[in-house]
């Protein structure tokens, strides 16, 4: 065999998944991500080498694993996750399962020396998600938190602009997240339950507040202060199995972070309202050369130059489609799915020690970011973000 033909050989490379059969699980990282790269013929690292992945799926329900393991050419599955953290051809654990079942998943996982990639919140609390930092530090072992919103196409045009110095001082950010949420009375709701329960990790803070973290601080700078309310507007909600239960978690808070440089952000995120945007999610930047509109796909912008001078009369019908006077920002690059290329990052930091700065760490200040801005909201203050360490 000559060199370049041992180079392209494939070597499996065992992952164990625990939570497949969830939404985030199941469709971003089983489907889009590990079985469309072993699909692909596995990804080659930089001294030519293929890896393709070989999934081990963990979770609690034997019938819904072995039918994910049959309709996707799946060999290995189990319901005993201390089974799959034994086997020595694995070395990567990743958790997809709700918030709540992480923390002592991949406790394990580290214990068991695997290197560990996840959904976020990594943990319910700072301390726990500082705790997992420390120990993954100890035990020497590749640690990654998703940050899925930094590919997003519209996000990767703000940051180009950003970079590119479009905006000259900025100014402020103002974000709109949120879409209705049925009550799954007379509408199936379209998130699980346990969304809805404090009880069981759920709130719109907890979820939503450490994308925020990551957003803000990739962007703009890491967030210094952070003033937030966070409300339950909907009350009670139908259940799975068509039971009404108390909603106890926050189903929209309504945020402010400071960030370096004086700029203002400010964030709605909410579950509880009707979408009357281009996006589910869109953030506007104000600086003082110029302004963008970002969403998940599309970003416009504005320019000093081209910025319409309207004078505030009431008396008067609108005369401008202000919407209009904005202009397109190109794509300039095949953006791929943004889970794919986030497994293919950490696949290359555990394989080839390529750059990750996406590590448990980062994921404890969004544990962080949430855990103060929850505290804002019942203690009705600002609140300052200290720097953590581990
Ligand atoms: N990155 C993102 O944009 C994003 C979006 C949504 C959710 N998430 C995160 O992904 C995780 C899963 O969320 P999801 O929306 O896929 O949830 P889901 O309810 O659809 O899936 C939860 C998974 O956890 C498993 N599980 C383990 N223990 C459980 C228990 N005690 N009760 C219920 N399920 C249990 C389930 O079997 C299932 O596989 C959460 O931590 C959430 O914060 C991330």
């Amino acid at each position: 065999m000559t060199l370049s033909e041992e180079n392209t050989v494939s070597t499996p490379l065992g992952i164990i998944m625990n939570g497949v059969t969830g939404r985030m699980g199941y469709r971003q990282h089983l489907v889009r991500s590990i079985l469309a790269i072993r699909d692909s013929g596995g990804l080659e690292l930089s001294d030519g080498r293929r890896i393709v992945p070989r999934p081990i799926l963990v979770g609690r329900n034997e019938r819904k694993l072995a039918d994910l393991a049959a309709q996707h050419g799946v060999e290995h599955w189990t319901t005993d996750l201390d089974e799959a953290l034994r086997d020595d051809s694995a070395p990567i654990y990743f958790d997809a399962q709700v918030t709540q079942a992480r923390e002592k998943a991949i406790k394990a996982a580290i214990a068991a020396g695997k290197h560990v990639y996840t959904e976020k919140p990594t943990a319910e609390s700072l301390d726990g998600a500082l705790d997992l930092a420390r120990l993954a530090t100890e035990a020497g072992v590749k640690n990654g938190v998703v940050h899925d919103k930094l590919y997003l196409p519209g996000l990767v045009k703000l940051k180009r602009l950003i970079d590119g110095g479009f905006f000259g001082r900025i100014l402020s950010v103002r974000g709109e997240f949120g879409y209705w949420v049925f009550e799954g009375d007379w509408q199936e709701a379209q998130r699980p339950s346990w969304n809805y329960r404090k009880e069981d990790g759920g709130g719109i803070v907890v979820d939503m507040f450490c994308h925020w973290s990551y957003v803000l601080e990739n962007l703009f700078g890491r967030p210094e202060a952070v003033t937030a309310k966070a409300v339950t507007h909907i009350p009670t909600r139908i259940d799975e199995h068509g039971q009404r239960y108390t909603a106890t978690a926050d189903d929209a808070a309504y945020g402010i972070f400071e960030l370096p440089g004086g700029v203002v952000a400010q964030i709605n995120s909410s579950w509880a309202v009707r979408v009357f945007r281009d996006e589910l999610v869109e953030f506007q930047v104000d600086g003082t050369e110029g302004s963008a509109v970002a969403g998940l796909r599309e970003c416009r912008i504005q320019h000093r130059a081209t910025t319409p001078k309207p004078v505030w009369n009431p008396d008067l019908p609108v005369t401008e489609r202000f919407r209009d006077q904005w202009q397109v920002v190109p794509d300039n690059a095949d953006l791929d799915n943004g889970f794919r290329a986030q497994w293919e990052q950490f696949l290359r930091h555990v394989l080839e020690d390529a750059p990750h700065p996406y590590d448990f760490l980062a994921g404890a200040r969004g544990v962080q970011v949430a855990e103060l801005g929850l505290r804002s909201s019942e203690e009705g203050r600002r609140i300052e973000i200290p720097e953590v360490t581990v």
